[in-house]
């Protein structure tokens, strides 16, 4: 049925996750497949203490050292389990035992579930929560109070679910800052020195699933009980370099070529941010230019670059859409069970060209259906 006319057989995919990956990406992995340049093996069936993926690791971390400009006091890990047991681990690690509640914005699904793990570890304050209009704004960062004394602040960059994005690093003092990145690292620049941690499931932008990326402060490991579970406890994963057990290994290749293909395509993130917003810019511009057939979910001062999320007027219609834009070879664009409507996820790997025949499919659609 997605039988795609394109050269390589590939339709534009707007999933949310396990997203596209950038193409010269893929073409690489099947070249390298069977043999490794130099190993003689396949990435599959080396072992992650050896000589060949210890280079592959630690040039990874290079990459991703010089694309966000991380400095040296920040150690960078690469863990499993997903952005979901980071919703564990952190208030196990910087929660548990305290009296100092921790901080959480909640501003849409993956916030409320990192708050309500948080709940089992210790105290929890939430300092906003946009429920009440359907997580479809960001707080008014003026109006909030956090307590200076928080253990940390918790808050998830974009909401991929509702399509709401954090266009700036946040600080209130020198509360540490935790931030859920999972669904943009890697679309701008971030000031890292405001974070205490930062984490990011590598499945929307920046690789595939099975690894997530973990920036964090050496200092706040100072202050990590002793009575966790090895491999909850960041120290040890910390101390072994992300080879305390045995590591994600393809994954973690796959990141690592993806960034190289960002450094050659790009050069730096903020290229990467323009392409970002010359991306999300093409497909709000139809949702405006529509107004009253499509509705965006986002308050348009909170809109997300990376997932765009709307309704149309009824569920005829967004049916129609769906199957229309599928025999377009435009894929995977029905919104989130709790959100219902479209969910167009652009990550940094959709080509432009996918977004324009988007663009040009709204067009159409809303002159034949309005
Ligand atoms: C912002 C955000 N946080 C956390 C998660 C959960 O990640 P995982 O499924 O890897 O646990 C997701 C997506 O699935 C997400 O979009």
């Amino acid at each position: 049925m997605y039988l795609s006319n394109s050269e390589n057989g590939r339709v534009y995919n707007f999933s949310a996750g396990p997203a596209t990956l950038p193409l010269p990406v893929l073409k690489q992995i099947e070249q390298e497949l069977i043999s490794l340049p130099g190993v003689g093996s396949s990435i599959l069936e080396i072992s992650h203490r050896g000589k060949a993926f210890i280079s592959i690791l630690e040039e990874t971390q290079e990459h991703l050292r010089q694309l966000l400009s991380i400095p040296t006091n920040y150690k960078i890990l690469f863990l499993q389990g997903g952005g979901r047991l980071q919703f564990s681990m952190i208030p196990m690690n910087f929660l548990k035992g305290r009296s100092e509640e921790a901080e959480y914005l909640v501003t849409g699904t993956w916030g409320k579930l990192a708050a309500e793990q948080a709940k089992m570890q210790g105290p929890v304050n939430i300092l906003y929560n946009g429920k009440d209009h359907n997580y479809s704004q960001l707080p008014d960062l003026a109006s909030l109070s956090p307590n200076p004394n928080a253990s940390y602040l918790h808050y998830t960059s974009n909401e991929t679910i509702q399509g709401i994005q954090f266009s700036d690093d946040l600080q209130f003092g020198d509360i540490p800052m935790i931030c859920d990145a999972s669904s943009d690292i890697l679309h701008r620049s971030l000031d890292i020195q405001k974070y205490g941690l930062i984490y990011a499931c590598a499945q929307k932008n920046i690789g595939p699933a099975g690894v997530t990326l973990v920036i964090v402060r050496e200092d706040l490991l100072d202050k990590v009980p002793n009575d966790l579970p090895c491999y909850l406890d960041y120290r040890n994963h910390a101390e072994h370099n992300s080879m305390y057990n045995t590591s994600p290994t393809f994954p973690i290749y796959v990141v690592n070529l993806v960034c190289r293909w960002l450094q050659k395509t790009f050069g730096d993130l903020e290229s990467v941010h323009k392409f970002s917003q010359q991306k999300a810019a093409l497909l709000y511009e139809q949702i405006d230019t529509c107004k009253g057939f499509y509705t965006g979910h986002a308050r348009t001062s909170d809109r997300s670059l990376m997932n765009v999320v709307f309704r149309l007027p009824n569920e005829e219609l967004t049916t129609l859409f769906l199957q229309q834009a599928a025999d377009q070879n435009l894929t995977n664009l029905a919104g989130h069970r709790s959100v219902g409507g479209i969910r167009a996820s652009i990550y940094n790997a959709m080509p432009l060209a996918g977004v324009q025949e988007l663009a040009k499919f709204m067009a159409n659609f809303y002159k034949k259906n309005s």
